[in-house]
């Protein structure tokens, strides 16, 4: 493993490898499948997957683009093993190089261009989103394309028609959940204009696309446990901003044996979306 920069904990709750592994296959699955008909003609052959946590992600686009080579960069030590070992049970380790690096600062020095940036939930962990993205176009192949991944509409769950949302426990709960996100960030994830400062940074053929990611009841079984343990993970996060009957209603609905609870309903659902942000490096930068 290359090294540049310090070691340091993923922020926010990043949630343990099991985790990460159900998030990657309710969450990260649907947004690779659009990044790889996205760029299916681009023909890129040298891929960087910054922030890359535990190599889920590392290993799908291993997968998707079966003759390109990978970077794959993380300032946490801790996940650049759990992405070794994953990239090596999954036959893809001869592909990948694992760098621990820390993309607030200028990478040039230790990487090579690549002709594809991924950056999946990844970049909101700086404050400073507009020097990090700087720092990773500056990574690109001028004609290469940077993809980043990030948060798009609140979660939602349960039907208008349910108790938690007709009584407002869902709407504080919801708003508790952002603002303790905002807390342990520092800023606002959310407020980042990150079309913006893609064209900010002279990049061609600028994109937003919000991508509804959809389970409609009745939920599977892993459905329903990636739905636990968000919320789970949510509510203790934010449980001290609330009121103790909104906290106690919330963890009725994460009591595996009440009726109307995440593991029993029949009407409990996953609606959340991703936003798709992308840009093309100009391939000769004097016209701009
Ligand atoms: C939520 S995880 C996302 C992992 C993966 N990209 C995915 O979509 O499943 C965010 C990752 O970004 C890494 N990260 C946060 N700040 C970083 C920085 N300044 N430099 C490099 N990696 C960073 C964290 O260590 C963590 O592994």
């Amino acid at each position: 493993m290359n090294s540049l920069g310090h070691d340091h904990k993923p922020g926010h709750g990043t949630p343990s490898d099991a985790d990460a592994i159900l998030d990657a296959e309710i969450t990260l699955l649907p947004m690779l499948d659009h990044l790889e008909s996205m760029v299916s003609g681009d023909g890129a052959t040298r891929l960087l997957d910054l922030g890359c946590g535990p190599g889920i992600g590392t290993v799908e686009l291993a997968k998707r683009f079966p003759s390109a080579s990978i970077i794959a960069i993380d300032a946490s030590s801790e996940m650049l093993e759990v992405a070794s070992r994953r990239v090596e049970q999954q036959g893809v380790g001869d592909r990948v190089e694992l760098v621990l690096g820390d993309f607030d600062r200028d990478l040039r020095q230790l990487l090579e261009p690549v002709d594809l940036v991924w950056a999946s939930l990844s970049l909101h962990h700086t404050t400073d989103s507009a020097a990090a993205l700087a720092h990773a176009v500056q990574l690109v192949n001028p004609g290469g394309r940077i993809v980043v991944n990030e948060f798009g509409t609140h979660l939602g769950a349960w039907p208008d028609s349910a108790a938690v949302v007709t009584k407002g426990i869902w709407a504080r709960f919801s708003q508790a959940s952002a603002t303790s996100r905002i807390e342990h960030l520092g800023h606002d994830p959310a407020s980042t204009d990150w079309e913006q400062l893609l064209k900010s940074l002279l990049l061609d053929e600028v994109r937003a696309i919000e991508h509804q990611i959809h389970y409609p009841p009745t939920l599977d079984s892993s459905q329903r446990r990636w739905l636990t343990r968000y919320l789970s993970r949510a509510l203790n996060r934010c449980a001290s901003a609330m009121d103790a009957s909104d906290v106690a209603a919330m963890e009725e609905l994460l009591d595996p044996s009440h009726p109307d609870g995440v593991e029993l309903s029949s009407d409990v659902r996953i609606e959340i979306s991703r936003v798709i942000y992308t840009g093309v490096r100009a391939s000769d930068e004097g016209s701009h």
